[in-house]
């Protein structure tokens, strides 16, 4: 199967906070999910370069012309590239919207769209928000202001062309009615069909050409608009058989550009839509989303050198409902990981795995089904059921559900190998008895099936338990093995799954 995924295009002049490591970070779990499955995995992020914030932040740097703004943006670029490589995600394209590919793709589009009568020349007089880069109603604001941005949106009467979002306006009401899939979670769901049966007005496809960004072929008085041109990202960002997306992913601030005018966009000019768009909520510092306009952001990359990638991923996808807003905290993120993924994953497997080591001469014992008591039967079958669900999640976009579960595992794992003492099983005895071999193979299968359910997540805890089972290369994991790739063969000794934060702290006091 072909999996597309992709996350926003992130505005070029601001630095990746750990809002957007949200998002990237869960179309990065899917993406990797959906590897460990053996589909066709394209996971694409990038970069909104076309936007009039890239040119005032570049002048306020004392960048002057085209070139000098271009410069600038190429800068920013690197350090977001950079950042996602720190941060481990595991991107197979990145576009930036500044590139000749994607200006070829707007102009083609636009033509298509064109030549359906879609597109007709008007005057805009309204208001406008910087900050959202779009043309926003009086009846949106509060005391005046954007809600979002906290700025008085200025008022324009300029000339544009306009694009007839209100011929398909029943179309896509229906496709989202249609398929209940669409739009995640349904709340967003809800409020996109409201928006669309409240009325909408036609949008802009260009505004006077200022210097930057893509003219339009048949007009260089006038650019692309940048949402018009920024959602064409999704298909000039990708290899020419990608489209449609499976998922795609963002912050419920977009979805009426993802959910309204992307998909009128693509009817008009015949494309098919994406399967699924999933809007999550926002994080917040204290009750307010964070950005860069609020002043209150947080560096992914600090927090990840702080702490780990996998902390901070865990505690992400743990903590916050997919798709409610979630207020970041440190405390909680440090008792989490200590409390949930050191102790119950990481010390699993830690303990079962090194036991393997001593006792059986690092060999992991074949399962001798004849002898398997009851309760390791229903150990067995649990181990399997539990990734079952953990499959479904992963594959519903659910990731804290999916978290959820794998955590629950993580608790039976636990309570059977409490339960069935595999130490006592072989105390007195010179030999192996087949029961305490059991126990181990059977602890051997659930430490490398919960390490393969939490490794969306946590891929680096993860890797270190595959590694116990040799599993990477031609036999690296996939979904669905639940017995280690070396049943019968011989596992490396452990080292510690999951080094407890709070352990770390007092070590560098
Ligand atoms: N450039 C547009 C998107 C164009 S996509 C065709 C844009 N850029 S943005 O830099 O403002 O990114 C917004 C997105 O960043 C959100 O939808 C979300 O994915 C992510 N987030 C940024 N801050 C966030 C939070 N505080 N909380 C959750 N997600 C956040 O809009």
């Amino acid at each position: 199967m072909r999996f597309y995924v992709t996350t926003p295009i992130y505005y070029v002049n601001d630095v990746p906070s750990i809002g957007h490591a949200y998002t990237t970070f869960a179309a990065d779990a899917l993406a990797r999910f959906h590897r460990l499955r053996g589909d066709d995995v394209f996971f694409l992020t990038g970069l909104d370069e076309n936007s009039q914030k890239t040119v005032q932040a570049a002048r306020s740097r004392g960048a002057q012309g085209r070139d000098a703004i271009q410069k600038y943006a190429d800068e920013m670029a690197g350090t977001w590239k950079q950042a996602w490589r720190i941060l481990g995600v595991t991107n197979d394209g990145f576009i930036r919207t500044t590139e000749q590919r994607h200006a070829d793709v707007v102009k083609s589009f636009y033509g298509r769209v064109k030549a359906k009568g879609d597109v007709y020349k008007g005057v805009y007089e309204g208001l406008y928000c910087d900050g959202c880069e779009a043309f926003v109603n009086e009846s949106d604001l509060i005391d005046g202001k954007c809600p979002l941005h906290k700025t008085e949106p200025k008022r324009l009467r300029e000339e544009n062309y306009f694009f007839k979002l209100t011929r398909y306006a029943d179309a896509v009401l229906r496709h989202i009615e249609a398929n209940p899939d669409f739009i995640k979670p349904e709340t967003r769901r809800n409020e996109v069909a409201a928006f669309i049966k409240a009325g909408l007005k036609d949008v802009s496809v260009s505004r006077p050409n200022q210097g930057w960004g893509i003219p339009l072929p048949d007009d260089d008085s006038q650019c692309f608009w940048v949402w018009f041109d920024a959602l064409l990202n999704y298909i000039s960002g990708a290899p020419a058989d990608a489209w449609p997306a499976q998922a795609q992913l963002m912050a419920k601030d977009i979805i009426k550009f993802h959910c309204v005018i992307w998909p009128a966009m693509l009817l008009s000019a015949e494309y098919a839509l994406p399967k699924t768009i999933v809007a999550h909520g926002f994080l917040t510092v204290n009750g307010q989303k964070m950005s860069k306009s609020l002043g209150n952001a947080i560096d992914p990359i600090a927090l990840s050198r702080k702490y780990s990638v996998d902390a901070l991923r865990y505690f992400l996808f743990r903590e916050i409902s997919f798709g409610a807003d979630g207020d970041f905290n440190e405390k909680s993120l440090v008792e989490r990981h200590d409390a949930e993924l050191a102790n119950a994953f990481g010390n699993f497997a830690y303990r079962s795995l090194s036991f393997i080591n001593a006792k059986t001469d690092s060999l992991v014992p074949e399962i001798a089904d004849a002898s398997l008591t009851p309760e390791d039967e229903e150990f067995r079958k649990k181990t399997s059921e539990i990734c079952g669900v953990v499959g479904k999640e992963f594959e519903a976009c659910e990731l804290k559900a999916a978290v959820d579960a794998s955590m629950r595992f993580a608790d039976e794992c636990n309570r059977f190998f409490n339960a069935r003492e595999p130490w006592a099983l072989f105390k007195g005895s010179g030999a192996q008895p087949v029961e305490a071999r059991n126990v181990l193979a059977l602890s051997a299968s659930a430490a490398y099936a919960l390490a393969l359910c939490l490794s969306p997540i946590t891929p680096t805890a993860s890797q270190r338990v595959f590694d116990c089972f040799g599993a990477s290369g031609a036999k690296a994991p996939r979904w669905g093995d639940l017995t280690p790739a070396g049943s019968g063969s011989r596992i490396a000794k452990p080292e510690i799954v999951v080094p407890k934060l709070a352990l770390d702290e007092k070590k560098k006091k």
